[in-house]
This record gives C-alpha cells, structure tokens and sequence, in this order.
C-alpha cells in the first residue's frame, strides 16, 4: 500500500438525470491527493464540484474511470464495505454542518465513532473531549449545539470530521454561512490540523481568500478540470470564476 498519495482519482466519469435529459456531469476528471496537502475545487455552479465531491466521499459511484482511496481500489464493494471505507478513511464538512441540535458538542463529535465501533463510550468520550480541545472548544464540552454561535458550531463540524482520525476530508463549501473573520478562522484551523497530521483536504469553494491560500486551485468547469494551479503560482491571482 501506497502511503505517498491519500487519495487518487483518474478519469472519473459520471452521467445524471434521466434518459431523456442525461448530464454528463463529470467528464475524466484526475486529482492526486499527498499527505499534509490542501486543495481547493473552484468553478461556476454547475460545473461538477458536488458530483465529483459526491463520488470522493463514496456517497455516489462514477459510471468510468477509478479511485484508490489509501491505497485500497474503491471498484465493485457492496454498500455495507463503501460504508465501512467512508466512516474509516474520510470525513465530511458541509456548508450547513448538520449538527444535531439537541446533542451536545461532544456527542455530536461521537456518532461518527459510534458508527465505526471500534471505541468504548468512555474512549469515545475522551476522545471527543480532546478533539473539542484541539478547535478550542474545550470549554463547551456539554453544551447543546444549538446554544453554539455560527462560527463554534462549524468548529464542531470540523472536530466531528476528524472524528475516526480520516485520511481524507472533503468539504463543499464549509465556510460559506460564515462571516468573513469566523470563515477565515474555520480554514486556518483545518489546515493547520490537516498540515499537522498528514491528512488532506479538498474543499470547495467560492471564497477566493481560502481558494488563495490552499497548496493547490482546481479549476472546474463543464464536469472537468480545465487547470490544477500549485500555490504561488503566476497563473493565480484574480482570474478564476468563484461563483
Ligand atoms: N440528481 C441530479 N439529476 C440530474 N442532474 C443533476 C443532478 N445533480 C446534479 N445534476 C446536474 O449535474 C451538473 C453538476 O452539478 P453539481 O455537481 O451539483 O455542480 P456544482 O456543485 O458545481 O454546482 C449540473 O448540470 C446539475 O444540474
Ligand atoms: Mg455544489
């Protein structure tokens, strides 16, 4: 097993919609993830970012092409293992981070564990307390994440994410219903947790500041990439469609 690249996708190819209006909305689209890199998906709506973000996270299966997830081929697995290999090796962040409002932080933190088994309640419980530490919410351990402002709530969402300790966190657009400061401050700390710990990260988004500041720019349009942009490169700056 290869522990060089944590995720590989090549050719990915997905069709959806029904036969008479079929969308080809991936059409081949590759993407190399290392350790410790954080790469952003951009491209006008429609594009592709969710399908392809979909088909990462084992939420939806490609019509052609392969992705190799940790070393492991994701072809042909019956539901329940695509189950098992999604709660194992990635985690998820969503624009509305669907918390459960009445559990508090740490139980929020602990149902991505309860779903791996792998962790006592008394484990899971640690471990989600020092997670909750780890986005400086150790403070607010047993509070009902409805009784946490906007931007503590996505920090919640981003502890949950690394709940079962994830190779790969895929996130379409986690910041997009913050504000611009607690934005910010969301994806300076998951880069820093995903440089820290070799993980790494593709996310979507629309806000050209974390797209900026990510080692890599993914530019989608009509299902493909049409430009991968390494950091610092000449090519950036200003000239990409983020909505
Ligand atoms: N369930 C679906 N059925 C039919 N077409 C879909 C479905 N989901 C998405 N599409 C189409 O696939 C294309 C890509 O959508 P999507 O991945 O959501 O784009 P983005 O996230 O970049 O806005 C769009 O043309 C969209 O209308
Ligand atoms: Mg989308």
């Amino acid at each position: 097993m290869s522990d060089e690249i944590w995720l590989s996708a090549r050719d990915l190819e997905r069709w959806l919609g029904e036969e008479d209006s079929r969308v080809h909305a991936l059409r081949g689209v590759s993407l190399d993830l290392e350790p410790g890199s954080v790469h952003a998906v951009v491209g006008p709506s429609g594009c592709g970012k969710s399908t392809l973000l979909y088909i990462l996270g084992l939420l939806d299966q490609a019509d052609g092409g392969s992705l190799t997830i940790a070393g492991h081929l994701i072809a042909g697995l019956p539901d329940d293992e695509l189950a098992r290999k999604r709660n194992e090796l990635l985690g998820f962040i969503f624009q509305f981070h669907f918390l459960l409002e009445d559990f508090t932080a740490q139980e929020n933190i602990m149902v991505p564990m309860r779903r791996l088994g792998r962790l006592t309640e008394s484990e899971m419980m640690t471990r989600a307390a020092s997670l909750l530490d780890e986005v400086g919410l150790g403070s607010k351990l047993h509070r009902p994440s409805r009784h946490l402002s906007g931007g503590e709530q996505q920090r919640v969402a981003i502890a949950r994410a690394l709940a079962n300790d994830p190779r790969v966190i895929l996130a379409d657009e986690p910041t997009g219903n913050l504000d611009t400061a607690n934005a910010e401050r969301a994806f300076r700390l998951l880069q820093q947790i995903v440089r820290e710990e070799r993980k790494a990260l593709l996310l979507v988004t629309h806000n050209p500041a974390i797209a900026e500041a990510c080692d890599w720019i993914h530019e989608m349009k009509d299902g493909v990439i049409i430009g991968s942009h390494p950091h610092g490169s000449p090519a950036r700056g200003g000239s990409f469609t983020y909505r």
